[in-house]
């Protein structure tokens, strides 16, 4: 069976023999120094100012979404746009915490959000903000969505826990908008067994991010920053200030474990770009490009294209059946992330409108699925693959 995660870790032996040592040596598990030297080492690899980094990847949506509420630069009741074809923790959190998800249509060619179809619901909806998903290590036209963010006023987020490492016209995916979220859950490219981040260039989040994920406290703000916060709040006391709950928060630190693990794995992180991305372009050749039974998938805008699974869209649901008869038990499948999100219990539980049209995002929901990816796919298991996509 060809499963979807093979390993806990890119060079697992190496790392987990790292770990053990790093566990016999430390006294200390809760977040400190590795998480500090794992956030800084993360800023200057995405090349953004702050990275703030928590639990899992659902966590870093919600300390961004909390962050920006208690900025105020959300306000509850405010709409949020969001990708149609998502995970669902990327629209749980807008719910909440008393937002309106407002879902945007995906294209098929690039399985994520167009700007044109984001202009057909900004022009419907006064979107405050739009928490764009980029699916399966890709995006749309990315400059063009900024734009028209701009153009409209609408906070662009994006959520890129899924796309690490991709980037258009050489900016990395994440770095377009605001802020982004990061995932480093064990499948994903870069694994601290669970674990996510911010990135941010915004000084003024990055400070609010930091209290909300720890408390609603100070004590992970520089000593600087602490200060200033103390002073605009009139804490003079040595001893209350370390009890001080300045705004909403949470729990959502990550351990020691997950700091140190995301030092080690970072140093392969191209090498597991470019090993992913030549699976994926050795299957396009050998499969999506020869036969028509598939929706052709666009990557020739992203350079590196960081894959994160193989989609597998059939445009026949007749032949969609079979292709998931023949891989039981061959190889793991599952469908494209949470399919058309709109159509999952939780959605229809919590939206009040239920009327979008999301025809795409319901195709993908029918019609596609996705294969893993990863670094130490074996030839014999991509030869594998290609002989049972071409049995459609
Ligand atoms: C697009 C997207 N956002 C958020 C998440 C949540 O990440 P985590 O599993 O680290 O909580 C996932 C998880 O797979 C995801 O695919």
């Amino acid at each position: 069976m060809i499963r979807l995660i093979k390993s806990p870790f890119y060079k697992s032996r190496h790392t987990t023999k790292k770990l053990s040592q790093f566990v016999r040596n430390t006294d200390w598990f809760s977040f400190g120094d590795s998480c500090l030297r794992f956030e800084d080492a993360f800023a200057s690899y995405q090349k953004r100012k702050h990275c703030i980094m928590v639990n899992s990847g659902s966590s870093a949506n919600l300390a961004l979404l909390q962050a920006l509420l208690n900025l105020g630069r959300l306000k509850k009741g405010d709409m949020v746009g969001f990708s149609a074809v998502t995970w669902s923790t990327n629209v749980m959190p807008i719910i909440q915490l008393g937002l309106i998800p407002i879902p945007v249509d995906v294209s098929l060619a690039t399985l994520n959000v167009t700007p044109m179809e984001l202009t057909k619901v900004i022009e419907k909806w006064p979107l405050k903000a739009f928490f764009a998903t980029h699916i399966l290590g890709m995006c749309d036209d990315m400059p063009e969505i900024v734009k028209l963010c701009k153009t409209h006023n609408v906070l662009l987020l994006e959520d890129t826990c899924e796309s690490l490492g991709t980037a258009q016209n050489g900016t990395l995916l994440g770095n377009f908008g605001l802020a982004s979220t990061f995932s480093y859950y064990v499948g994903h490219h870069l694994s601290t067994i669970e674990g996510g981040s911010v990135c941010t260039n915004d000084q003024e989040l990055a400070e609010m991010l930091r209290v909300v994920r720890a408390h609603g406290w100070d004590r992970n703000l520089s000593l600087k920053d602490q200060g200033l916060w103390r002073k605009r709040f009139n804490i003079n006391s040595e001893f209350y200030s370390r009890y001080t709950f300045y705004d909403l928060g949470f729990n959502l630190r990550p351990t020691e474990i997950a700091g140190f693990l995301g030092l080690i794995q970072l140093e392969y992180m191209s090498e597991i770009i470019q090993k992913r991305e030549s699976n994926y372009n050795l299957l396009k050749t050998r499969v999506f490009d020869k036969n028509n039974a598939f929706n052709p998938i666009d990557t020739s805008h992203l350079s590196p294209y960081s894959s994160f699974a193989i989609p597998v869209v059939v445009k026949n649901i007749v032949d969609f059946g079979r292709l998931v008869d023949i891989c039981k038990d061959v190889i793991e499948i599952r469908p494209l992330v949470g399919g058309d999100i709109t159509q999952q219990p939780f959605f229809k539980k919590y939206s009040s409108y239920n009327d979008y049209p999301l025809p795409n995002a319901r195709l993908l929901h029918t019609n596609a699925l996705y294969i893993g990816n990863n670094p130490e796919m074996t030839k014999a298991e991509l030869r594998r693959i290609q002989h049972i996509l071409l049995k459609i």
